[in-house]
C-alpha cells in the first residue's frame, strides 16, 4: 500500500528555516530563550568600524602575534611528512603537545603529569567541560566578586547556583568564605588566581595556601582558571593552587588547572590545556570526545612545535615589556584627562585596568555617550552575579599605542562632561 503525503499540512508544521515546529510550543528551551548575547561581543563590533577606539576587548595586541614564527613553525611542518597532521587525533590532545607543555611549564614552576592533561578548545571549552562533569541542579558555585563574564555565562547554563564570595579590600575575607563553604551546598570554587579578568587581581600565595586547604576539607572543587599568569610584569614566581593541592595531598587534591595559548600565542588556533587530579581524567575526557572529538591536530602540531622551539618563551617576554608599557600610557592618559573623575587599580600583569567613577556616576549611561566620541570599553556591571556595582568599569589596555591612549581617555572625558 503506498501512502499519500499531504505536503500542505507538513509545509504548515514547518517553520521558516525548515524545523519541524510543534504548534503552540516555543523551539528554544526555555534556559536557551533566557540568554542575552554579551555584552563584550556586542561591543566588539566597534572594535572593527573606522575610528573607534576600542578598551573593551579582553584580546591581545594583534600586532603583536608573531606571525613571522607562525609561519616558520608551519612551513616546517608542512616541509616534514604531514598526512598525519590533517588526521583525526585522540580527545586528550596530541602527546608531543602535551609533552611540550608539561615540560615547558616547568620553566613556571608549575608540574604536570603529561598524561593528566587535557587539550582543549581555550579555555572556554574547559570551564564548560568543569560545568558538565561536576555541576548538578542546585549545586552552587563560588565565585570572586567580580569575575570573567563568560564564565557567569557557562555558569547560567547549568541548574547551579551563583554566589559571589567576599573580598576585605584586595584580600579574600577567608572567614566569611569558611562560613560558606561549612553550610554545604557548595560544590565548586571558580577563582583566576592572577591579574583576573577583569580586576587585574592577584590572589596571594597564604592566601593560597589557606584556600586550598579548606576546599579540601569541605570537598569542594577549585577551578583555576589562569590565561594571564605567563604575562607578569613583576619577577615574582606564585606557586598555583594547583602545585599547592599537590604537595599539601598528592592525587588526592580537588584542584583543575586551565590555561591557554590564547593570551600569550594566538586566540585564533583555539587551544588551551587543562590539568586535573588523574580520577577526573576520564569523565572530561568522554565529555570532551562527546562535544567535540578533539581539539584540531593541525593547530596542536604547530603550538607544539613553537614551544619546543623556544620562540614562545622570547614573544611572553615581548609582551611583558609591551603590555606594560601599554598599561603606563594609558594611566597616564587618564591622568591628563580624568584625574578626579576616576579611580583605578595598577595590575603587576595581564591586559585590564578596573576603574570607578565617582559614585552616582554610571557606566552604561557613560558607554552610550562614549559610543557617539567613538571609543567604547566595558561597563563593569556585567561582571558581577549579584547586585553590580553600576560605576565600575574595565579597561583593556592591551590594543593601545601611546596615541590611541591619549585621545581614548580625551574622548572618554568628553563624554563624562555631556553626561554630568
Ligand atoms: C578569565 C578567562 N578565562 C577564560 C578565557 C577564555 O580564553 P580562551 O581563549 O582560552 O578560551 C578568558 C578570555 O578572555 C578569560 O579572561
Amino acid at each position: 500500500m503506498t501512502h499519500k503525503i499531504n505536503f500542505d499540512k507538513v509545509k504548515s508544521n514547518l517553520s521558516i528555516s525548515g524545523q519541524l515546529r510543534v504548534i503552540g510550543q516555543p523551539m528554544l528551551s526555555k534556559k536557551s530563550a533566557q540568554i542575552h548575547s554579551s555584552p563584550v561581543r556586542d561591543l566588539l563590533k566597534y572594535s572593527k568600524e573606522p575610528g573607534f577606539i576600542s578598551l573593551a576587548g579582553g584580546i591581545p595586541a594583534t600586532d603583536m602575534i608573531d606571525v613571522e614564527g607562525i609561519d616558520k613553525v608551519i612551513h616546517q611542518l608542512l616541509s616534514e611528512e604531514h598526512r598525519a597532521l590533517f588526521q583525526y587525533s585522540v580527545t586528550e590532545g596530541e602527546s608531543v603537545l602535551r609533552e611540550a607543555i608539561a615540560q615547558w611549564s616547568q620553566g613556571y614552576g608549575v608540574v604536570f603529569n603529561s598524561q593528566e592533561l587535557l587539550i582543549t578548545n581555550g579555555s572556554q571549552q574547559g570551564i564548560d567541560l568543569l560545568n558538565r562533569v561536576f555541576l548538578e541542579k542546585d549545586d552552587i558555585v563560588l565565585v570572586e566578586r567580580p569575575t570573567y563574564l563568560a564564565a557567569l555565562q557557562l555558569f547560567n547554563y547549568t541548574d547551579a547556583r551563583i554566589e559571589e564570595f567576599d573580598y576585605q579590600g584586595e584580600s579574600i575575607d577567608l572567614v566569611a568564605l569558611e562560613s560558606k563553604l561549612a553550610a554545604g551546598g557548595v560544590k565548586m570554587l571558580y577563582l583566576i588566581p592572577n591579574f583576573a579578568n577583569p580586576t587585574g587581581r592577584i590572589i596571594d600565595d597564604t592566601l593560597r595556601v589557606e584556600i586550598v586547604k579548606l576546599a579540601h576539607k569541605y570537598q569542594v572543587v577549585i577551578v583555576e582558571d589562569d590565561p594571564y599568569g605567563h604575562l607578569s610584569f613583576i619577577d615574582t614566581q606564585r606557586r598555583t593552587f594547583f602545585t599547592i593541592a599537590q604537595e599539601l595531598y598528592g592525587e588526592d587534591h580537588t584542584v583543575c588547572y586551565m590555561s591557554s595559548f590564547s593570551k600569550i600565542f594566538s586566540p585564533g588556533l583555539r587551544l588551551g590545556w587543562l590539568a586535573m587530579p588523574k580520577r577526573f581524567l576520564m569523565a572530561l575526557t568522554v565529555v570532551k570526545q562527546a562535544s567535540d572529538l578533539h581539539t584540531s591536530t593541525l593547530n596542536q602540531a604547530i603550538a607544539a612545535r613553537y614551544i619546543t622551539s623556544g620562540r614562545i618563551d622570547e614573544r611572553i617576554a615581548l609582551l611583558k615589556q609591551t603590555y606594560r608599557e601599554r598599561r603606563d600610557a594609558l594611566i597616564a592618559a587618564l591622568e591628563r584627562h580624568l584625574a578626579g573623575k576616576i579611580t583605578y587599580n595598577i595590575p603587576d600583569g595581564g591586559m585590564f585596568l578596573w576603574c570607578h567613577l565617582n559614585q552616582g556616576v554610571d557606566a552604561s549611561q557613560l558607554l552610550a555617550a562614549c559610543i557617539e566620541e567613538k571609543v567604547v570599553f566595558v561597563p563593569g556591571a556585567v561582571f558581577f552575579a549579584q547586585d553590580p556595582e553600576a560605576n565600575a568599569l574595565r579597561l583593556s589596555y592591551s590594543m593601545l599605542g601611546q596615541q590611541s591612549a591619549d585621545q581614548a581617555a580625551e574622548r572618554i572625558a568628553r563624554a563624562l562632561d555631556k553626561i554630568s
